[in-house]
């Protein structure tokens, strides 16, 4: 991991509420990023001697992978506004890549009360491999327009809670199974799930459901113990080995 520079080269809506940004120049460093792993970037002044610092915390972006121009795509909230020309300054890869099961077949994506993006970034790699993905929005989640994504992809829209048509079939044909949640209170919304699946299933495998976890990121690489994360088996930082966790390896509440 290593800290490079980009520019934006397009900026693209997709729907309402998200935009495609393309970035250029990308170093070598971060082509062979994989689902699961992020960046932190701040917007720079192209005049180095320029205070590079504002703001302080840089955002967390989830690139979905490289266009055929070879630019890096990334999905940002129209709410933040880019253009252009901007240049970029990029820490990354962030953590490790998501882990799946060597013998996949379906894979289940719940959004709970969060935006989906850190799971769309994933399902490229899964559509390419013939794996059948189902993402089902919940909360918040539900108001993200899946017009842009393939129609491969099977979206279920529920409800505010944990609650969705044919829950009892997508809860049994998938053979993994991914979750992000709002991050006010990650542990205990990723309890509510684990919950429900006890409910639903007989029991839960080893490596059968990640939680993708998003603290606040402010250094990236491990040394400031923001994101520290406590397992079973101690304590784990999200920014090099998140961001996804079996939760099964974790006390949570409920
Ligand atoms: S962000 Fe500093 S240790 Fe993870």
């Amino acid at each position: 991991m290593k800290e490079t520079s980009a520019y934006i080269e397009r900026v693209r809506q997709v729907n309402a509420h998200y935009q495609h940004l393309e970035l250029a120049a990308v170093d070598d460093a971060l082509r062979k990023i994989k689902p699961g792993q992020s960046l932190l970037a701040r917007l720079i002044d192209r005049n180095p001697e320029v205070e590079q610092w504002d703001p302080y915390l840089r955002e967390h972006w989830w690139p979905i992978g490289f266009t055929p121009a070879n630019t890096l795509l990334i999905e940002r909230p129209t709410t933040q506004r880019y253009e252009p020309g901007q240049f970029l300054s990029l820490i990354g890869p962030i953590g490790e890549h998501y882990k799946f099961r060597k013998s996949l077949r379906n894979v289940l994506l719940l959004a709970y009360d969060s935006v989906p993006t850190p799971l769309t970034v994933m399902t490229p790699l899964l559509l390419k491999n013939g794996i059948s993905v189902t993402l089902i929005l919940l909360g918040r989640a539900r108001q993200y327009d899946t017009a842009h994504l393939p129609p491969e992809i099977e979206v279920i829209r529920g409800d505010d809670r944990l609650n969705w048509e044919g829950q009892v079939m997508t809860l049994g044909w998938a053979d993994q199974m991914f979750v992000t949640v709002n991050p006010d209170d990650e542990l205990f919304r990723f309890g509510e799930v684990v919950h429900l699946l006890r409910e639903r299933r007989n029991g839960i495998a080893d490596n059968y459901v990640f939680g993708i976890f998003q603290p606040p990121l402010p250094c990236g690489v491990g040394a400031c113990s923001a994101c520290m994360l406590r397992l079973k088996e101690g304590f784990q930082a999200v920014c090099t080995k998140g961001p996804a966790f079996d939760l099964t390896l974790l006390h949570l509440p409920g």
